[in-house]
């Protein structure tokens, strides 16, 4: 009798140890306070897998800068508190489907600079309150459509720096309360007409630095939200009329470092906030500008909201022969003819 009683107490004690512990892995650093438990094991070369014994009442895991290149369905078992999971800097090559099963409660996954070339189609179906997801600085060929399709709480995403060429329309189409969404530094070249037409509250999005040559009409008609749009560094040869109509709260439009000869009249009429926030909000610099009476609508422009364009000294005609490298701005109008 009291052998079993002894027995009881130790298997009892034995669960309640297992089940809320102060253990932490070796070589890492858990901070055990009241509502947040965070274990940290950083720049750790010797570190190929995850730790085993991971607190179960983790909140916030750092693992960064290790040599961990694989995920295992078993990695992140029972850990029903997780919020934040950070892995950036390791050599992340696979991702097993199942490893996020457990972690309902996760709301910010960072994978930055990793050697990830795809991702499980089901990964996140169970992440439902995920807020953030950083996959930048990766070797991502395609997006698959399916990865996101659950994700209807997630405010930021970042693509950037990763070998993307193309995404198929619906890609984006359940992420309704994305906020910010950074696609730059791909080799983007076109995108399909609707991609944003689903993200009625993206404010932040970020295209610069892929190889974009031309958009479609009406790409940017439904995120009528956006105030920071950023298209630098591609090769856009020309801008189709009416591309920003819906753009009402715009602030900064950086249109620079592309190939654009001439802006269709009327473009920027609908765009009453750029600039408001920071004064400035408007970069055309580095463009080949044609001066003839093309330019005409652009050179009205600038002549009125100089103030609110970046780099107006250095926003120059590179054609005809007889204009290159005057300013726009101090051009009179005789000198844009046809
Ligand atoms: C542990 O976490 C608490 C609360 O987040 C924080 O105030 C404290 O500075 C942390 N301690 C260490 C050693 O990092
Ligand atoms: C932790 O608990 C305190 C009060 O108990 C609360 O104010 C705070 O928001 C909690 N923090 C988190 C991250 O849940
Ligand atoms: C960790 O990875 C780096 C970079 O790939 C490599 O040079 C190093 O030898 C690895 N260290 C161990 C212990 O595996
Ligand atoms: C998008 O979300 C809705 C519910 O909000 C859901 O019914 C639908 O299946 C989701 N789409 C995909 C492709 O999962
Ligand atoms: C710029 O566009 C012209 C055609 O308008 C094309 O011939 C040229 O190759 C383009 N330059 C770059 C750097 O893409």
């Amino acid at each position: 009798m009291d052998m079993l009683k002894i027995t009881v107490v130790l298997i009892l004690s034995y669960f309640s140890s297992t089940f809320s512990t102060t253990d932490c892995p070796s070589y890492c650093t858990c901070n055990f306070s009241s509502n947040t438990t965070s274990v940290t094991c950083v720049s750790l070369e010797t570190l190929l897998k995850v730790p085993q014994n991971i607190p179960t009442q983790a909140t916030i895991i750092s693992i960064e800068f290790t040599n961990i290149s694989t995920l295992t369905d078993k990695d992140f078992v029972g850990l029903l508190q997780l919020q934040e999971l950070h892995l950036s800097n390791n050599l992340l090559e696979y991702i097993s489907s199942g490893v996020l099963k457990d972690t309902q409660q996760l709301r910010v996954l960072d994978l930055t600079n990793n050697l990830l070339t795809t991702l499980p189609p089901n990964l996140f179906n169970m992440t439902f309150k995920l807020a953030s997801l950083i996959l930048q600085s990766n070797r991502l060929q395609t997006v698959n459509p399916s990865w996101f399709c659950k994700l209807q709480s997630l405010e930021s995403l970042d693509l950037s720096n990763n070998l993307l060429t193309s995404l198929l329309s619906n890609t984006f189409n359940n992420l309704t309360n994305l906020q910010v969404l950074d696609l730059s530094s791909n080799k983007l070249e076109f995108l399909p007409a609707n991609l944003f037409s689903k993200l009625p509250n993206l404010e932040r999005l970020n295209l610069g630095k892929n190889q974009l040559t031309i958009f479609a009409p009406g790409t940017f008609n439904h995120v009528i939200n956006l105030n920071y749009l950023l298209l630098n560094s591609n090769k856009l040869v020309k801008i189709p009329k009416g591309l920003f109509n819906n753009l009402p709260q715009l602030d900064t439009l950086d249109l620079s470092d592309n190939n654009l000869t001439s802006l269709p009249p009327r473009i920027l009429d609908n765009l009453q906030q750029i600039g408001a926030k920071w004064e400035q909000g408007l970069d055309i610099s580095k463009n080949p500008w044609m001066c003839n009476c093309d330019l005409r609508y652009l050179w009205q422009w600038l002549t009125v909201n100089f103030k609110k364009v970046y780099f107006v000294s250095t926003t120059l005609c590179a054609k005809p022969e007889a204009l290159r490298g005057k300013e726009i701005k101090t051009l009179s109008e005789e000198e844009l003819m046809c």
